[in-house]
Formats: structure tokens, sequence, C-alpha cells
């Protein structure tokens, strides 16, 4: 009986040290998965977004020495740039075969925003991965989620030897979310940016909740618009005309209802959010100050109040200029107004700043198409409702397209227990895979001899290179090809040259296409 209950004791103590090591286990892989895989996409994303870059005291040493050693160890080139001291900027290059043409920039901040961590479920800077694979942290949607994509993606398409045509550079630039000035803006006015031939690039945009991926083509400017009234003082208690509180209102009154006007046009469905005017009252300041608050039988001879205006790029900054001088702030009424531009509202040759997203730009086909060949679907190009560094680069009449490649994520940009889902995050990398290989095997350009411009080396004569030249959608490059093929009564011995030059465009759809014809043996 004793030596039962004894086997019972054992056997207990047996199931409770086997579930108590199972639970161990099962915390483990809980809390520390990814300690067991450091060499992933994941483990380096999560290692970035637990280096501590918010505001006010962003780290961005750190930051730049992991990027750094990442982008070393891959086999790229960096540069580290100091525009202002504390606050350095990271250049990573990728050397093309043909280092005359134009580059293709990636561009993304190191900082983020600040996060009150008693507001969220994990520490904002843990990058703690759940098991149903959100990694919480502040940046991983906005933006430290496309600083490693851009690496991995780069990776990857090494690791299978591609080489790209156009020099391929990634900035990470310090202090976007306080608007830029001490990074991107000044990095576009040095000499090392000039020397870097940027002929596209592409930036941050934002997580899309449905299916389709978003796609920016323009910022909205913010301005800042203070009015000030002025106008007769007196006892609080008469009736008279033209007080400054009367002339301030009536200034109010017309911008709420240019305001509303506005709105208006988003609630019925006829623009969205970002293509309107808007303007938001921020501060009102007028009263004599008095001991216990203000004075209150006082009618004061000044006021002002602030307004934050943000103007879509198919505004007329004139216009909107006139009307703040003619109807919100007329002289005849006392008014003045001052206008503060948070950046730059036209490129240098007075042109909108907006990148095209039609035929006019040939950089938007490839970006579109690199996006369906990856199995992507891009929903309507949009206007971003607030401010990014690419202002700085469509100023200089540079193509931006803003892009970030989360599709079904809610948009948690500033907000608490931001995440971004791992396969939403390793999707993302292939994305860029087929991105990066596509921008940077783009040559068509005016400016090159006609065979280069595709990058085709085809026996044939001259005069049919034009038309292979001219087209840059892959569908009509192959008939062209293929008329080259008839023309030529099939290829003899230059086949196979010829099919190393069609290999060399690195267009999917096309290399498949080509494989068919190979296997038909027309190629
Ligand atoms: C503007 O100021 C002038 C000079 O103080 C005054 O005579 C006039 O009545 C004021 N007009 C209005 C509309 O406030
Ligand atoms: C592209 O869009 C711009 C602006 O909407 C327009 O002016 C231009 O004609 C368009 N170009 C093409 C080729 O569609």
């Amino acid at each position: 009986m004793a030596n039962f209950r004894l086997h019972c004791r054992l056997f207990s103590l047996a199931v409770f040290l086997f579930l108590f090591s199972f639970s161990l286990s099962f915390s483990h892989s809980q809390y520390d998965d990814d300690e067991s895989d450091q060499n992933s996409p994941i483990s380096r994303f999560q290692h970035y977004l637990r280096i501590k870059t918010a505001h006010p005291d962003p780290d961005y040493a750190s930051a730049v020495s992991f990027l750094e050693s990442q982008a070393l160890e891959i086999g790229l080139h960096t540069k580290i740039l100091e525009f202002v001291p504390g606050k350095p900027l990271l250049l990573v290059t990728w050397n093309g075969l043909n280092p005359s043409l134009p580059s293709i920039l990636l561009n993304s901040h190191m900082d983020s925003v600040p996060a009150e961590p008693s507001k969220w479920l994990y520490p904002p800077f843990s990058a703690v991965r759940t098991s149903d694979g959100k990694i919480f942290a502040r940046g991983s949607q906005d933006d430290k989620c496309i600083a490693i994509q851009y690496l991995e993606a780069i990776r990857n398409l090494r690791s299978r030897n591609f080489v790209p045509d156009r020099t391929i550079h990634i900035s990470y630039v310090p202090d976007e979310e306080i608007g830029g000035f001490d990074g991107a803006a000044k990095f576009v006015l040095s000499k090392e940016f000039k020397e870097l031939n940027v002929g596209f690039m592409m930036d941050e945009g934002q997580a899309s909740p449905g299916d389709e991926f978003r796609v920016f083509y323009a910022d909205r400017s913010p301005w800042g618009l203070i009015i000030r009234a002025e106008g007769t003082p007196g006892h609080g208690s008469r009736m008279y005309d033209n007080s400054a509180m009367e002339n301030l209102m009536k200034s109010v009154e017309i911008i709420s209802k240019f305001r509303e006007s506005q709105f208006d046009m988003v609630k019925a469905g006829e623009a969205a959010n970002s293509e309107v005017i808007s303007v938001n009252p921020v501060f009102v300041n007028a009263g004599i100050p008095s001991p216990t608050g203000f004075v209150m039988n006082m009618q004061p001879s000044e006021a002002e109040a602030g307004f934050d205006l943000r103007i879509p790029p198919t505004a007329d900054p004139d216009a909107i200029r006139r009307r703040i001088v003619e109807e919100w702030a007329p002289a005849r009424r006392n008014l003045t107004s001052q206008i503060i531009e948070k950046g730059p509202i036209r490129d240098y040759l007075g042109r909108p700043l907006l990148t095209m997203t039609n035929d006019s730009n040939p950089w938007w086909s490839v970006f579109k198409t690199a996006i369906s060949d990856a199995g992507g679907k891009l929903s309507r190009p949009e206007i971003l409702a607030s401010t990014t560094d690419a202002r700085f680069m469509r100023q200089l009449a540079i193509p931006v397209l803003g892009f970030s490649p989360m599709s079904n994520t809610p948009i948690l940009l500033h907000e608490h227990n931001e995440f971004l889902k791992d396969t939403v995050f390793l999707r993302g990398i292939k994305i860029y895979e087929s991105i990066i290989s596509a921008l940077s095997s783009f040559v068509a350009d005016a400016s090159l001899h006609p065979t280069k411009k595709m990058g085709l080396v085809i026996a044939g004569p001259p005069e049919t290179y034009h038309s292979v030249a001219a087209d840059q959608n892959s569908q009509a490059l192959l008939k062209h090809f293929q008329r080259i093929l008839a023309i030529h009564n099939k290829p003899q011995s230059s086949g196979g040259l010829q099919w190393l030059a069609l290999r060399r465009m690195k267009q999917k759809g096309f290399a498949a296409e080509c494989e068919k014809l190979r296997e038909n043996g027309e190629l």
C-alpha cells in the first residue's frame, strides 16, 4: 500500500515536472521565439524596432550603427553624413552596371514619434511578437518596416546574383517627424545629394485596411495662418461698431464658411480629405489679463486667432493668398494676416509639388507593373493628408512615390499599440524585390543610345531598335522582339545572346514569356 502510494507520489511528481518543463518551454517559445533565429528578417526587424529612436531624444547613433552593419554584411557601400551635429544620415549604395544612368533613391526616416508606455499592451520598444504574428512597436508602421524591407529585398536580390543597371541608394534620414529641416531638407541641398543624380525616389506611405496597397503622389503643404484684429477699445457695457473682437469674429465666421464648403465636398464624397484645403482654428488670443483671469468690463483693442491650413498641390496658392487678404483679413476691417509656410509649395520650376501617375511618367508604369508582377494590387493614387520628406525631393522636380507595402493592416501611425503583422512585413520584402529589380533595370532614357535604352544587346539592324526602346510595356516589347526575330528570319547563332539580353531585363512576366518562346525553340 505504502509502496503504491510512493509510486503515486513519484508519478505525480514526474507529471508535475513534465508539465512544469512544458510550461517553461512554452513561455520560452512565446517570448523568446526570435532568439532561436537571430538570422531572420523578422529578428532583424525586431532588433531595429528595439532601438529607441522616438522624440524628443532619438538614439540615432545606435540606429545608424545597426543599419550600417546590416548594409555592410550584405556587401553594400555606406557613408555617414552629418549636416547638423548629432543628427547623422546614413547613405547606403548598391552600384549599378551603368553609373551614368540617374539613380534610384529609397528613403526612410529613422526617428519616430513618442509613445506613452502606460497606454500600450506591450512596452513600445519591446517589439513583442504575439502568437498571431503581430509585432508591437512604435515605428513598426511609421516607418521602420520599409527601412528593413529595402535591405532584405536587396539581400535576396544579391543572393540570386541580380545585378542592377541603375545604382540604388538608400537614405536613412533623421528628424522627419519634426519637419525634416535638419534632415532631408539639408540633404537635398548638399553636394552629396547632387552627386547621387537621383532619377526617381520612393518614400514612406501608409497602411491600407483593405486588400490593395496605397500609393501617394503628393503631400499637402502645411501653412500656419495668424489673423490679427485691431479695433476701438471701450467699456464692456457699450454697444458700438468695429471693436477688435467684432472684427476678429467676422473673420472667423468667413473662414468657418469656407471650411464648411470644403468639408461638404468631402462629406458628399466628391473629394478625399486630402484633396481639399483644410483650415482649422488652433488658438484664440485676446482679452486684458487681470490677477483673477481677464478684465470683464473692457472690450480689448487687439485680438488674434491662429489656423492650421493644409494646401493640396492641386490648389493655387496665390489664389489662397488673395482670398486671405481680400476676404479673411481685409484691411478695411483693420485685420492683418501672417502666413507661415512650413516647407515648399512649388518645385524650382514653379510647378505644383506632385508626381504624375499616368503615362507621362515612365517611372509610374514601371512601378505599377512591378506591383502587379508581385501579385499586388494598387488603389487609386492619393494625396497624403499630412507631410513627408518627399516634398523636399519633389521641390527639385524629382518624381517621388510614397509607398509602404502594408495591406489588410489598420492605420496605426502615431497611435497607441502600433503593430505590423509578420506575414505583411515578409510579403513587403517580396514586393520591394519586384520594385527594386524593375526600377533598377528600367533604362529607357532619351539621352541614351537606343540600343542601351532597354539594356538589350540585339543582333540586328539598328532601325529595329528604336521601336523596342520606345516601349516600356513588357507585352508590347515581346511583340516587338518577335517582330525582330521574324525580320531576321529567326536567329542564327545569336539566339543565346538574345536570350541573355532578354534575361537582363529582369521583368518577371516578360521572362516567363521568353521561357515559353525558348521551350518552343523560337529563341
Ligand atoms: C479701423 O481703424 C480706424 C483707425 O483706428 C478706425 O477709424 C476705423 O473705424 C476702423 N475700422 C474698422 C472696420 O474697424
Ligand atoms: C497626365 O496627367 C496630367 C495631370 O492630370 C495631364 O495634364 C497630362 O495630360 C496627363 N498625361 C497623359 C499622357 O495622360
